[in-house]
């Protein structure tokens, strides 16, 4: 059936200004990292980057390896654009990124010139696209010159395969370098996507928040529900659907009884708020405008309409963060920490 896209979009969503730039994003992004590949059905796929549009959702978040298996997310996303968004591109802000593993061999991965000029092509390729709003450096490489990473994303921008570039899981000192390059290249870094969220606040610690402000560059924050277990759904088992069950990134030793305590004591809070915990772990990250978006995943559309009812209530009163500072415990959650690091280990 052909896709009409909700004449009242733009209504409710609030767009904030990413950085000091001239482009504007919703407070809620879409990624397809997970449930966008050959494992679910192309109609569920559909329905939820509809869904997403009619929310006023205009920010899609790929990577060149997303899947399973690698691309076919791209590839998905590709067959999208085409049936349901044909006419729309100008209203959609499309990334893409290279950095892990994605082809065998010593120019499959990393940040070598070599890698993220063929890859950005081949996920045009695959998306069908002359171009895509934002390229991603996915990670720094301790072995590569940042000078040809950035170099490269530079190169990208000039030759018109993407219009702004940006850098996922650098921290507070390799972004200031990798700004700095690009500065003095003439392509201003648009946007930072780091992982955070109540249980994952490297981002405070690092100092990597500041800087973003302090240099005005934007900021997406990736995993605000801690890839699920800031939501309701695992305060009573793991339900045979959902994320932790499928082997996939969300291991059930994140899940632990005192954590799963904590979980329910934020969720009552949430309840006081007239929300759900998925709303106020959202309206967390986006507290005080200090995040530009927050980038959820989902795996059906009803997530993604309630997800984007956070709008409803982004306040918080001090007593209300102190309660969440008393339950949101650290977890051993983030699993991009090695990324962030200068020595950063190879790791997928
Ligand atoms: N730059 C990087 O290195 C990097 C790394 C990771 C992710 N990312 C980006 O960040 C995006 C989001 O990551 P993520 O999927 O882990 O984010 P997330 O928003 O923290 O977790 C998404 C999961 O939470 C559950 N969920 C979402 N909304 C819900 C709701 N309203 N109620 C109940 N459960 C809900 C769903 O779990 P179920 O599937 O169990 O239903 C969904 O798959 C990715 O798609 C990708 O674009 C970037």
């Amino acid at each position: 059936m052909t896709y009409k896209p909700s004449p009242n979009r733009y209504d409710n969503m609030i767009y904030r200004r990413c950085g000091r730039s001239g482009v504007k994003l919703p407070v809620i992004s879409l990624g397809l990292w997970h449930n966008f590949g050959g494992d679910t059905p192309h109609e569920v796929k559909r329905a939820m980057c509809r869904t997403a549009f009619d929310l006023g959702i205009t920010h899609f978040d790929l990577a060149n390896n997303y899947g399973p298996p690698p691309g076919s997310a791209e590839e998905a996303y590709g067959d999208i654009l085409k049936t349901d968004f044909a006419g729309y591109r100008d209203e959609l802000i499309i990334s893409s990124k290279a950095g892990y593993n994605m082809w065998q061999g010593p120019y499959g991965e990393w940040g070598s010139r070599k890698y993220l000029i063929a890859s950005c092509d081949a996920s045009l390729r695959r998306m069908g696209l002359d171009y895509v709003d934002i390229f991603y450096s996915h990670r720094f490489d301790p072995d590569t010159p940042l000078e040809e990473t950035m170099g490269a994303l530079d190169q990208i921008v000039r030759s018109g395969k993407a219009l702004y570039a940006g850098i996922s899981s650098y921290n507070s000192e390799k972004t200031r370098e990798a700004v700095a390059i690009l500065n003095d290249l003439g392509t201003p870094c648009l946007i930072h996507q780091p992982s955070y969220n109540m249980l994952n606040r490297w981002i405070e610690t690092d100092g990597l928040k500041d800087t973003l402000h302090e240099l005005g560059v934007g900021s997406i924050a990736f995993t605000p529900l801690a890839q699920g277990m800031l939501t309701s759904k695992y305060l009573n088992g793991v339900p045979a659907d959902s994320r932790a069950s499928q082997g996939k990134s969300l291991f059930p030793s994140m899940l632990r009884d005192e954590a799963i305590g904590n979980i329910r004591k934020l969720n009552d809070l949430a309840a006081a708020r007239g929300q759900t915990l998925a709303q106020m772990a959202i309206a967390w990250v986006l507290r005080e405008g200090g995040i530009t978006t927050a980038l959820i995943g989902a795996s059906r559309p009803g997530q993604i309409e309630d997800c984007a009812a956070v709008i409803g209530n982004m306040e918080f009163t001090a007593d209300e963060l102190a309660r969440i500072d008393t339950y949101a415990k650290g977890e051993a959650i983030n699993l991009w920490a090695a990324s962030s690091a200068s020595d950063n280990a190879p790791v997928r």
